[in-house]
């Protein structure tokens, strides 16, 4: 907004009421323009007018789907996503999904008590240099993953773009996407897993019939998963086909992970037309709204008790210092080192697989918030990821969030541990993250 200060005097000031007034003006003038440009959108559409589904779902009012939008704050944004017409995003994701090829990534197959081998630090950081597609790369499934054989077929069959999402232990509600195009649902496949304390909510509200084998709400197909022979924590489970899609379906050529407390209110193929293809990248992700160093989100973590095991935090935070995670520095070719990642738009290619088995691995071994591993994971591997990390005005545009359903007794995430400092270095020491936080410290006191 700078320019409107560095006008020059024109010829026009010759009087000085006249100029002010011109001046006035232009600055009003621009402020108008500034604002209705910039604090209303940060995404445009080529035709507002594209061909629109009707309303893909009515909920029974006891349901009530659409409690509790959260608020946005943020409207304005640097760089504003522009998205194509429909028919031509449409035409041109059928034709790369067209002839796909399969991912040259090949995967460990073994059992094991626990899902994704619980494997050691040395083990996993031997997988981070890949240079050989022959290597097998542990990536889960050690053990089954809970679903029926017809649910698998059809997961199987869908060979384009898939949208996944999961509720577990009841927390949330399913919500329909927006703003779908018409022939969306014929070319994008919907997937939704969910655990028995998810279905019986949606059994109570007559919303599916337990009695029938496969359920469809909506866009969404659901999928029962038996949890019970999974990881104990709900959030570990989701993880599962969060990092995991691409082995769920590997048939897919794209996918978008959506967290369930979001509404998607873009067509799934313009996001990933406009946010993956032609930005020629792997991967896209929001940015953090605040944070930019992974230990910011670690310390944030400890403090709100978002995991409840400070301990295995600092732990984990400090294998990473050790290991060569730094700070987030401009020489970074990546905007920031903490993503928001509720909405994952993937590329199913090596780079990308790769990068998901990597991450998993970590979270089955520290736990699931995986923001922590996110940048050490990116910043180590080889090939390198390329990633679109969009700005997070974006993404409240491109998806609604809602609040988690309301649990009696407050949402536990683990057993109460008394003597966790929620402070991550609250005992005066900095560990082995020494260095780290001094650099970070050195950069945000500047
Ligand atoms: C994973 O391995 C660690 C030791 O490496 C052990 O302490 C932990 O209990 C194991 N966790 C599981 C779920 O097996
Ligand atoms: C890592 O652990 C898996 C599972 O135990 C094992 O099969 C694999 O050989 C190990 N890899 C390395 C490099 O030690
Ligand atoms: C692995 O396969 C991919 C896709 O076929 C190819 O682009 C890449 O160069 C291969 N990587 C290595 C290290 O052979
Ligand atoms: C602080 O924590 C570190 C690492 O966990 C530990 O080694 C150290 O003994 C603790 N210091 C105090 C004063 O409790």
């Amino acid at each position: 907004m700078g320019k409107a200060a560095k006008f020059s005097t024109p010829l026009l000031c010759h009087s000085k009421l006249l100029c002010f007034s011109v001046l006035y003006l232009f600055s009003s003038l621009f402020l108008a323009v500034y604002f209705s440009f910039s604090t209303t959108k940060c995404i445009f559409r080529s035709s507002p007018y594209d061909p629109i589904q009707e309303l893909l779902f009515s909920y029974p009012s006891s349901y009530g789907e659409h409690k509790y939008a959260l608020p946005t704050t943020r409207s304005s944004c640097n760089s504003p996503v522009y998205f194509s017409d429909y028919w031509v995003a449409l035409e041109e994701i059928r034709k790369l999904c067209s002839n796909f090829t399969p991912s040259a990534l090949k995967y460990l197959q073994r059992t094991d008590e626990s899902f994704g081998g619980n494997l050691s630090f040395y083990n996993r950081s031997s997988y981070f240099d890949h240079h050989d597609n022959e290597t097998q790369i542990p990536c889960g499934f050690f053990k089954r993953f809970p679903i029926s054989n017809s649910d698998q077929i059809s997961m199987e069959k869908c060979h384009g773009l898939v949208v996944v999402s999961t509720i577990f232990n009841d927390h949330d509600k399913i919500r329909q996407p927006r703003g779908l195009g018409s022939k969306t649902l014929d070319y994008v496949c919907f997937f939704m897993f969910v655990d028995d304390a998810t279905l019986n909510r949606l059994h109570f509200h007559n919303i599916i019939s337990k009695k029938s084998k496969e359920f469809k709400i909506g866009a969404w197909k659901i999928v029962k998963v038996s949890s019970e022979s999974l990881y104990e924590n709900a959030a570990m489970n989701g993880i599962i086909p969060k990092y995991l899609i691409h082995r769920l379906f590997p048939n897919a050529k794209y996918s978008i992970w959506i967290d369930a407390k979001l509404q998607l209110v873009v067509d799934p193929v313009l996001l990933i037309h406009s946010l993956v293809v032609r930005e020629n990248v792997d991967m896209a992700i929001s940015r953090h709204p605040y944070f930019v160093h992974t230990m910011e989100e670690a310390m944030a973590t400890a403090r709100w008790k978002k995991w409840w095991d400070v301990n295995g935090l600092k732990i984990q935070m400090e294998a990473y210092c050790e290991n060569g995670l730094e700070p987030w520095n401009s020489e970074k070719p990546y905007p920031t080192d903490v993503p928001d990642s509720a909405l994952i738009l993937r590329k199913h290619n090596v780079a990308t697989n790769l990068f998901s088995c990597l991450l998993f691995n970590e979270l089955e071994v520290f736990n699931p918030r995986d923001q922590l591993p996110f940048a050490y994971v990116r910043d180590k591997m080889n090939p390198k990821l390329n990633l679109n990390m969009f700005e997070v005005e974006v993404f409240e545009q491109v998806a609604v969030e809602y609040r988690h359903n309301l649990k009696k007794g407050g949402a536990s995430v683990g057993p109460k541990l008394k003597k966790a400092s929620s402070d991550l270095f609250g005992n005066g020491t900095l560990g082995k993250c020494k260095e780290y936080l001094l650099k970070m410290w050195g950069e945000s006191h500047d």
